[in-house]
């Protein structure tokens, strides 16, 4: 391993400069005026996986966003390794809360990356993770060390809830065969303490719409008369959770996976410090579900979250108006065996019967997902627990994440392949946030302990 980690070591430099090119370029997903970025993004990871010396390398489209697939086959006998990743972003509004322009990356230092983060939107979540696959597959490839085969697929879809790479999966079974999902979008707990990512939620995404009149009316000569439907929606959506946080739709609860006493005491053994978690985001007190730790609450646990509320006069100054309409996005994560599907309709029937008659209610679907748990018994996270432990010289902890990666239940539905959960992040990196950031200490600590779960796999695999 000398030479490959003295070529990542000389050549740091240029990695950050490409990493910086690639987060220049606004490759939002989600909004349509963004298209031509999103395909440039594509066709930028294209021509630096050519470049790091992958073969077969495409710009696959799809209805929507392309998916980048390359792959360097070295021998049939040995294993191969599938990395994941996604190289769009979310939207990075609302823009005056960035303390720098979001696609015009800036190096800063910050209490915890006393080495300095890249800030900008994607530099965490995912084009820093994805970037440092890229790096450590060119090292592996310039010094011969290369262990197994490989395959790419940098998808541009991940913030939109991966809509088109299902199918793509479906139609490409063949070519995406492989022993090993390999996916960085995840966290560690922090610099000094590595973890691997062992479980994701599931997730309900959906949108509520509430009529009342059939226009805006004047608040004063129809007020008290007419149902108002934000008042309404507000109260339907406070009667969505008890005064002990817990969630009131019927059989909302009845598939929740029972965690063990001992499994909930493992977990709550990993370092978490409640006052720095408060001081960092500035609240007097957390909240949940009174017989769960934070650390439960928001891993094992699923929630009910409104994403954003709307409806009514929101302009400068004030307009007496009584809205004939109210909106808002609600998002549910689930845990497992819980069914996206089945929550969702669970959500409709209730949401429905709890609508006074003074109001029509639409409930509309978005994407989903099904939740996840990595098995830790597996040659797949020794490998993964091998390299954390190389590079870090410590044992990474086991743990489960609060966040969704929809496409992982896939793969393994799909593909019959399971994913290794290997992310260097923070969560305290913001990102979806004004200001994301990524560590260059996670960045060159992610290059170099890549190629050692290539190593290892390879090596328990015989
Ligand atoms: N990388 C994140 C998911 C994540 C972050 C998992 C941190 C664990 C720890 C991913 O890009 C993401 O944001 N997923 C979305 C879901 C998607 C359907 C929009 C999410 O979790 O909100
Ligand atoms: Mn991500
Ligand atoms: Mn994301």
């Amino acid at each position: 391993m000398q030479a490959l980690n003295d070529y990542l070591e000389v050549n740091k430099e240029r990695f950050l400069e490409e990493l910086l090119e690639l987060l220049k370029i606004p490759s939002i997903s989600a909004d349509s005026a963004y298209q031509n970025q999103v395909a440039e993004t594509a066709e930028f990871i294209k021509t630096k996986l050519i470049a790091a010396g992958a073969e077969n390398v495409e710009v696959c489209p799809t209805k929507g966003h392309p998916i980048v697939y390359g792959e360097k086959l070295v021998d049939k006998n040995l294993p191969t390794i599938l990395v994941y990743g996604h190289y769009d972003v979310q939207p990075p509004d609302p823009l005056d809360l960035w303390d720098s322009p979001p696609f015009e990356p800036i190096i800063k230092k910050t209490e915890r990356h006393p080495n300095g983060a890249i800030f900008a939107r994607g530099a965490c979540d995912d084009k820093g993770q994805l970037y440092m696959h890229l790096k450590a597959f060119e090292g592996m490839m310039e010094t011969n060390t290369l262990p197994c085969n490989v395959k790419f697929m940098i998808e541009g879809e991940e913030e939109i809830g991966s809509v088109n790479l299902g199918a793509f999966c479906k139609a490409n079974k063949e070519k995406l065969a492989c022993d090993v999902i390999l996916i960085s979008d995840t966290s560690i707990i922090d610099n000094d303490t590595p973890s691997i990512t062992t479980g994701l939620r599931g997730l309900t995404y959906l949108e509520v719409e509430v009529t009342g009149p059939n226009r805006d009316l004047h608040s004063g000569t129809y007020g008290g008369g007419v149902a108002n439907p934000i008042n309404i929606l507000s109260k339907m959506i406070a009667s969505l959770q008890d005064e002990n946080n817990h969630i009131t739709i019927p059989g909302f609860y009845d598939d929740v996976e029972v965690v063990s006493i001992e499994e909930r005491k493992a977990m709550n053994q990993a370092p978490f410090n409640l006052e720095n978690y408060k001081n960092e985001l500035n609240i007097d007190a957390v909240q949940g579900e009174n017989t769960y730790t934070t650390l439960e609450r928001t891993s094992i646990r699923p929630t009910l979250d409104v994403n954003g509320i709307w409806g009514g006069y929101i302009g400068e100054g004030a307009k007496t108006v009584l809205p004939s309409k109210a909106f808002a996005k609600i998002s549910m994560r689930l845990v497992p065996h819980q069914n996206s599907d089945k929550i969702f309709e669970l959500f409709k029937k209730h949401f429905e019967s709890i609508a006074p008659s003074s109001v029509k209610v639409v409930v509309t679907p978005h994407h989903g997902g099904e939740p996840v748990v990595v098995p830790t018994n597996s040659i797949e996270y020794q490998a993964a627990h091998k390299a954390l432990e190389t590079t870090f010289g410590k044992a990474p902890i086991p743990q489960r994440a609060g966040g969704s990666i929809p496409i992982v239940a896939l793969f393994e539905e799909v593909l019959g392949v399971k994913s290794i959960l290997m992310g260097f992040g923070l969560n305290s990196d913001a990102i979806h946030s004004p200001n994301e950031h990524y560590g260059l200490f996670n960045f060159y600590k992610g290059i170099k302990t890549i190629p050692y779960y290539y190593k290892y796999y390879t090596e328990l695999k015989k």
